[in-house]
């Protein structure tokens, strides 16, 4: 089913006509249809089923309260990468026991909070980071549960921002590090070696990637078993890609399959870290048209949403459809969807078949990963509303940012710091 869909000649989310829904919340707004979520979840669930796998959703796609709870009611555990996504989760009862922790970067409060929390594992992505979580978890009289995420060194083939599983980014450990590290891993009174994790990047269309980072982990995972290391659990990470145009379907049910046949009669739970396959196709960006206006080879058309709200087309070369709230027989124009923004980056979508005028409405498709969670205040502008529809009922899910939520960090103006005397006297 598709969860936006023109009925009669309005499109709608689920059973809720969009126009009503951008007069009632006002432009620009996400807005999310909640059974495209379950029904995202579900696909991965039973394409998975011979593994019964952890979904860990990785909260950074999507990190709407209302979005994480609706996860988390349907079973699913979180992919967190700070302590701010760790607060989140667990305001909304998610089971510590089915968190995992990935990042570069983890910083000794983010650290102390999720040992507090006694989270499933640390995804740890360097020599240093795992004698610092080691040195933490003793202090506390703990023992942290650690995975090390190994970089297979495998093309993804996707864009390079989002590319992680090559030798020369910042992700995981080098594999010719990874037997070394994980006995000294082993040998550290605050450390339980639990699994082995790699995440080799995201919007991934094809299986081939995937199965060469397999092959080489169960190699890795022999290897460690014949040193006395065995694992209790196999993170593949995220990444499945979404049809944003033309793309396939991510070949979900292979990639179980596959998995299967080599993970053979090895026992090890498998975890999963999808964020984008979760949202992405269940959400849109509603935005009006504020004005078309044309120069000699183009026409645009000025939107009430820009990069601050939606900044994927901008960054990675993003093509998200554009579809008209009100269905266009004939559409003639072809148009370049900007925002309000003063930079030339700022825009949505180019070369957009469809016939505009002002206060027409527009949704750009595919909103419902990495656009909220990656928006800004940039230009002052209060970040949109977002709405959860479900069936045809709508609800508010963050309100749109006013100016005065915008300015409130900055409204302690009174107080002043003196540098330390030391840098005061030097010159
Ligand atoms: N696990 C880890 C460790 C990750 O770093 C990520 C995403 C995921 C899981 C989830 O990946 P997904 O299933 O969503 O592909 N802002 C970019 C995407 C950045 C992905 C970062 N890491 C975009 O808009 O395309």
């Amino acid at each position: 089913m598709n969860h936006f869909n023109y009925q009669t000649d309005r499109l709608h989310c689920e059973d809720y006509p969009l126009d009503s829904l951008a007069g009632t919340y006002g432009t620009p707004c996400f807005v999310y249809s909640a059974s495209a979520i379950t029904t995202a979840y579900q696909t991965i669930k039973s394409a998975f089923g011979y593994h019964n796998p952890l979904i860990c959703y990785a909260v950074k796609a999507n990190s709407n309260l209302a979005i994480l709870k609706r996860l988390c009611d349907l079973g699913a555990g979180f992919d967190i990468v700070s302590g701010g996504e760790l607060v989140r989760v667990l305001s909304v009862g998610a089971d510590p026991s089915k968190i995992v922790f990935s990042g570069v970067g983890k910083q000794t409060n983010e650290i102390e909070a999720a040992l507090a929390a006694k989270i499933k594992c640390f995804n740890v992505e360097s020599e240093a980071e795992l004698h610092h979580i080691a040195e933490i978890a003793e202090r506390l009289g703990t023992t942290a549960p650690i995975s090390l995420r190994v970089n297979p060194d495998v093309d993804p083939k996707t864009h390079p921002y989002i590319s992680t599983g090559l030798k020369e980014s910042k992700f995981g450990v080098p594999m010719n590090q990874a037997l070394r590290l994980y006995a000294a891993a082993q040998s550290l009174d605050g450390i339980t070696v639990k699994g082995l994790d790699i995440h080799i990047g995201s919007q991934i269309t094809q299986l081939a990637p995937y199965l060469d980072a397999l092959d080489k982990m169960f190699i890795l995972i022999d290897q460690l078993s014949d040193q006395g290391i065995v694992l209790e659990h196999f993170d593949i990470g995220g990444g499945m890609g979404i049809r944003y145009e033309q793309e396939p379907d991510f070949p979900i049910e292979a990639l179980s399959d596959a998995l299967q046949q080599k993970i053979a009669n090895r026992k090890l739970e498998i975890i999963l870290e999808p964020g984008r396959y979760i949202v992405a196709n269940a959400g849109i960006l509603l935005t009006q048209v504020l004005y078309t206006k044309h120069n000699e080879s183009r026409a645009f058309a000025v939107v009430d949403a820009a990069m601050n709200d939606l900044i994927r087309p901008a960054l990675y070369d993003a093509v998200q459809a554009v579809l008209p709230v009100i269905a266009q027989p004939n559409p003639s124009e072809r148009f370049e969807i900007v925002g309000p923004i003063c930079e030339s980056g700022d825009f949505l979508a180019k070369d957009c078949l469809i016939d505009l005028e002002s206060s027409a409405l527009i949704a750009l498709a595919s909103a419902g990963a990495y656009g909220m969670s990656m928006s800004s205040n940039y230009n002052t502008r209060g970040r949109a509303a977002e709405v959860l529809v479900d069936g045809a009922q709508a609800q508010l899910i963050r309100r749109r940012e006013t100016i005065d939520d915008v300015l409130a960090a900055e409204l302690n103006l009174g107080t002043v710091t003196s540098a330390p005397s030391s840098t005061n006297s030097a010159g």
